[in-house]
């Protein structure tokens, strides 16, 4: 089965209202035509002016995160239906940053995956292994934990996006290598093989993240379990055309 690539930019904690409609109307000429389908993940503030620009193109907007209730008393939360309620289509969840700072739970996570879906948003749900976890043989049992956990109960998992991250591999301008990225990647497919069948395993697109820049996307996407990339820092100027142009 072919798998379409998918090429999403995290933009973190970064862009004002400003600077994202700067960045949005940079790029939208530079990735039209992509094979790949396109996503940027803005921060919230900007999304309601992101999905305006991109109406029409083929760039989709996601959020970097969302809350699994519908509504009530979350202070600082934005619900799945308020992203929904403004053209958002994807939702990066788990992501090692949320985890680490926020507390982000396996649980958590697949209520959020779940909900997503519920909702017809595209889950980007991350999972990844620490560097020390790596170093002591522990990288698969925690990325197939994060899996089984993260990704159960779900009714087309075929239509969730999967990002291994090694958080070794964040920000640090260390990237995996591609034959590391593709292991963790096959380590993903096989357990959604395992929970689901084979038929989904081979439908699910895996991306990897962790330091993806021009100049190392076309190796990576070589990979026979890599279907596309979640790219943070790179994601930030124009020059992210040339990693969704791969
Ligand atoms: O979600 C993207 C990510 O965490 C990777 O960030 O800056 O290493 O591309 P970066």
């Amino acid at each position: 089965m072919s798998r379409r690539p998918i090429i999403a930019g995290n933009w973190k904690m970064n862009k004002d209202i400003n600077e994202a409609a700067a960045l949005i109307n940079e790029l939208k000429p530079l990735v039209e035509g992509a094979e790949a389908e396109v996503v940027f993940c803005p921060p919230y503030v900007d999304l309601v002016e992101a999905v305006k620009l991109t109406e029409g193109t083929n760039i989709g907007i996601g959020a970097q995160n969302m809350h699994y209730e519908t509504s009530g008393a979350f202070t600082g939360e934005i619900a799945g239906e308020m992203l929904t309620a403004i053209g958002v289509k994807y939702a990066v969840i788990g992501h090692s940053e949320r985890r680490e700072y926020y507390n982000e739970t396996d649980e958590a996570v697949n209520k959020k995956a779940i909900k997503a879906l519920e909702l017809g948003l595209t889950p980007i749900v991350c999972c990844g292994e620490t560097l020390e976890e790596r170093e002591s043989g522990k990288a698969e049992a925690k990325v197939v934990g994060q899996i089984k956990e993260g990704c159960k109960n779900i009714d087309d998992i075929s239509k969730v996006v999967i990002a291994y991250e090694p958080i070794w591999a964040i920000g640090t301008g260390k990237t995996a290598s591609k034959e590391e990225a593709d292991e963790a990647c096959g380590w993903v497919r096989k357990t959604i093989e395992e929970m689901y069948g084979k038929d989904a395993a081979e439908a699910v697109r895996v991306q990897y993240g962790g330091s993806v820049k021009p100049a190392n996307v076309a190796e990576l996407m070589a990979m026979p379990n890599i279907d596309g990339a979640l790219v943070g820092g790179a994601s930030l100027t124009a020059d992210f055309a040339r990693i969704v142009k791969f």
